[in-house]
């Protein structure tokens, strides 16, 4: 029987699982079957107020323990936050093939109409060079407003956890891209933390005629792209025995709450666990 290709996803908590939930819906229509590792690093998070070498160490040190527990096809850095600023000292550090989600701002550039475009990510993703460098080279003739958010990483850790959220919280953060004058106002924004796609339909209700761009799309087709290289040919999608590995570092949510969530981003059949990496 054929190996069913496995991807390691990380985040500082349950952000990544939006890109998850792109790469899942892709399976299906492939019919193709993967395992997904999933680690939320809750006690660590929120990543973007960590210092850059610590940063590097911890999640040198997630890859390595989550290599040897589960070998997988390859690594997805599901979090812009590490991305934008780790991702070529992780590729060099490890043989598995290494995926990263940075904010899409070059599709962004593409679809606005106006040449206004927002990016809603972490303080930390807005501030990067490499944030600066993509829209220099994909977005020079874009007025490009920039609003950093933990808040609204949060809400959507909230909303996972069956809590409910604050569309106030959520206005809040949107004010900035809001005008009085309607020709200031943007008509796309990228969002450039993965958390924030699970909150899409809560800020579609704050600012309907908004365009909303983020990564998922684009990561799936990559991770899907790389697999189909790799020699696993086609495994049938009803292989009862797939289970999802969902880890947590420091607490597990509510079992109940929590796979019912996952079931609905179409992470069917999960088990949690709890692991504590030093
Ligand atoms: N989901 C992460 C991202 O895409 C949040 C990072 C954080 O913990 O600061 O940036």
């Amino acid at each position: 029987m054929m190996k069913i290709p496995s991807i390691l996803v990380i985040d500082s908590g349950v952000g990544g699982l939006s890109i998850c939930q792109s790469i899942m819906s892709t399976s299906e229509k492939n019919e193709q079957n993967l395992q997904i590792i999933y680690f939320a690093d809750d006690a660590f998070s929120p990543y973007g107020l960590l210092e850059e070498l610590e940063l590097e160490k911890r999640l040198e040190s997630i890859v390595s323990a989550m290599l040897v527990l589960h070998q997988p096809d390859l690594v997805i850095l599901a979090c812009n936050t590490v991305s934008t600023l780790l991702l070529p000292q992780l590729r060099a550090q490890f043989d598995v093939p290494f995926v990263g989600v940075v904010p899409a701002i070059k599709p962004a550039a593409k679809k606005t109409l106006t040449n206004r475009i927002g990016l809603l990510a972490t303080p930390a993703t807005v501030c990067r060079a490499y944030t600066d460098a993509l829209i220099s080279d994909y977005a020079a003739e874009c007025e490009v407003i920039r609003v950093g958010s933990n808040e609204l990483v949060t809400q959507a850790e909230a909303l996972l956890a069956g809590e409910k959220i604050s569309l106030n919280v959520i206005e809040t953060v949107l004010e900035p891209f809001i005008s009085e004058d309607i020709a200031l106002e943007v008509d796309t924004i990228v969002l450039g933390c993965t958390h924030f796609p699970l909150l899409k339909q809560q800020l579609q209700e704050v600012l309907p005629n908004v365009s909303w761009v983020d990564s998922g799309e684009a990561i799936a087709k990559r991770v899907h792209d790389l697999l189909g290289q790799m020699s696993h040919g086609h495994t049938h999608s009803s292989d009862a025995s797939l289970v999802h590995q969902i880890y947590f570092s420091e607490s597990l949510p509510d079992q109940f709450t929590f796979k019912s969530a996952l079931a609905e981003l179409g992470i069917k059949d999960s088990k949690l666990h709890l692991l504590n990496i030093s």
